[in-house]
């Protein structure tokens, strides 16, 4: 009790407050996503995303290169593919974007480690996560092409794979097709608890992946529900989930404190595009510190629980850790 306690001695200069600070963000915590697109010499970049690209095969090279440079482990790679159909072919052709992307940046920046988001949305025609029968996404015929999509990205050399769809047994369907193709060492970062946000607009203009009809309720998550998230993630880690994540992540962080209290994997979360835009926006008006805020958002991420944070501020972000 005061003037016996007095929590501000522990405040008093940057050297005090760096020995007792509980957390702390490393470069080696973020995984940061590259949007693939087809062609040759593109680099586009994202109008709502600042900072952000559409680049082609030959171009990410460079991209790959320096995130590994600034001591970022991972990427996480989109394809925006040439061609759509009603059942997503390019998603799983050995000839795809993110097949072709792969390899080359294995090729060129080896121990920069590959983890590939599996899904149908960015190859489908219609925009959503499946296949579509009379306006509904047909969850179980859709395990057999995500099965097969994850299985060329392991082909072609990808360390890790992503599922994003949020069908129902994905984790399962893709962990025993890995396994019977002998990729039993692939591992699985399932995005368990996904919610069905509004903060992911600006992402669907960068993967080109808007719903032609209608919206993502029945199969994403309720913003509203709590409890159901650990459900999700429980289904996730039976089926074969290595690791879980958490998506949106700043809405989100009691979710993300809830999963890292409940489970022992490593958890990620997923501080989405509309997170990003925000903060890019109201500093390009001058409204905010955008630097300052980037770290405190990506602190409490951490702080909440997270243990990999996937993230388009990781560059700018490790730069700054990094000097
Ligand atoms: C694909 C997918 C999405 C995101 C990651 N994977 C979009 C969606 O579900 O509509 C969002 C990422 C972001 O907003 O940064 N299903």
């Amino acid at each position: 009790m005061f003037p016996i306690h007095r929590p501000r001695r522990l405040r008093k200069t940057e050297t005090i407050r760096r020995m007792v600070r509980e957390t702390s963000l490393s470069p080696d915590d973020f995984i940061y996503p590259l949007f693939i697109t087809f062609g040759r010499g593109v680099k586009k970049e994202i109008s709502s995303m600042p900072g952000c690209f559409q680049e082609s095969v030959d171009k990410v090279v460079k991209s790959a290169k320096e995130v590994y440079s600034l001591g970022i482990p991972s990427v996480l790679l989109f394809g925006i593919p040439e061609h759509k159909d009603e059942v997503g072919s390019s998603a799983y052709d050995e000839h795809g974007v993110v097949q072709k992307a792969i390899k080359t940046i294995k090729n060129a920046v080896p121990k920069l480690y590959i983890i590939t988001d599996v899904c149908m949305c960015e190859y489908t025609n219609h925009g959503h996560c499946g296949i579509v029968k009379n306006g509904d996404v047909q969850n179980d015929p859709t395990l057999e092409l995500l099965s097969k999509e994850a299985v060329s990205h392991a082909k072609a050399g990808a360390d890790m794979v992503a599922p994003s769809d949020m069908m129902d047994g994905r984790v399962r369907a893709i962990r025993l097709a890995l396994d019977r193709e002998g990729f039993k060492e692939i591992p699985i970062m399932s995005y368990a608890a996904k919610y069905a946000s509004a903060f992911y607009g600006p992402f669907r203009e960068a993967a080109e992946s808007t719903p032609q009809y209608g919206d993502r309720r029945s199969y994403q998550m309720d913003p509203a529900n709590r409890r159901e998230a650990l459900r999700e993630v429980a289904l996730d880690i039976e089926e074969g989930a290595d690791i879980i994540m958490v998506k949106p992540a700043l809405s989100y962080l009691d979710i993300i404190s809830d999963v890292r209290d409940a489970f022992d994997v490593p958890v990620a979360a997923y501080n989405v595009s509309g997170e990003y835009s925000l903060v890019k926006a109201a500093g390009k008006l001058g409204w905010i510190d955008e630097q300052r805020a980037m770290m405190e958002i990506l602190t409490s991420i951490k702080r909440a629980g997270a243990d990999l944070i996937l993230t388009y501020f990781a560059k700018e972000a490790a730069k700054i850790l990094n000097k």
